[in-house]
């Protein structure tokens, strides 16, 4: 396929928001993630990539809430919620901001932002994902779907164990787009059973 320039042009090409665009749709044909009218929670959506790739699979019939520290420039469909993930509190106020109705699919391309000293990007990483897991408590329908990035190290199996503690199924996979020197893959976790 093409080297990390390549998806660069396209995504300027296409008029996408980044580069990450490709990633979700590489992890969606794969596992086929999406389908017409779902109710979809981006965590961590800033530019807006994987938004634009979502409104494209469900259709005008569905909805994509969308949240993340920084601002992210309006798009159809797509409702912002500027939020951190990491803070409890903010994490209960996605409840009033989604109101009653259950999300059918929640992905997550979020990272801590490294510091080089592994005891404090190891905690950061497990505070991020327990937050995930937190957040599909919260809002996550019975049956629905999570994609989230993690970085492959000596906690990925004691991580993995734990999102099939939640979901029937967890798969690991690094799309071609993720650049190959790069520790990140996706968990693609399926049928929430919580
Ligand atoms: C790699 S970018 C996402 C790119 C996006 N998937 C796209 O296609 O445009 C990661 C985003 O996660 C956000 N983020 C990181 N930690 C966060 C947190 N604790 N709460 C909310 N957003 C967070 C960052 O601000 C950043 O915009």
């Amino acid at each position: 396929m093409q080297d990390s320039d390549g998806f660069v042009r396209e995504a300027v090409r296409l008029g996408v928001r980044s580069r990450s665009y490709f990633k979700i749709q590489e992890i969606d044909l794969r596992f086929n993630l999406f389908s017409l009218n779902q109710t979809v929670l981006d965590l961590g959506a800033s530019p807006g990539g994987w938004c634009q790739y979502a409104v494209s699979r469900i259709g005008s019939g569905g909805k994509v809430y969308a949240v993340d520290v920084l601002e992210l420039k309006p798009l159809e469909q797509v409702h912002f919620i500027r939020s951190n993930i990491t803070e409890q509190q903010s994490r209960k106020n996605l409840l009033p901001a989604i109101g009653s109705q259950k999300i059918d699919l929640i992905l997550s391309d979020m990272a801590p932002n490294l510091t080089g000293i592994s005891s404090v990007d190891s905690k950061n990483f497990s505070e991020l994902y327990e937050a995930i897991f937190d957040v599909c408590d919260l809002v996550l329908a019975k049956g629905g779907a999570l994609v989230f990035k993690f970085f492959q190290d000596q906690d990925s199996v004691k991580l993995k164990r734990e999102c099939e503690s939640r979901f029937a199924t967890c798969a690991v996979f690094k799309p071609k787009a993720s650049r190959s020197r790069s520790q990140e893959s996706y968990m693609i976790a399926n049928r929430y059973s919580l």
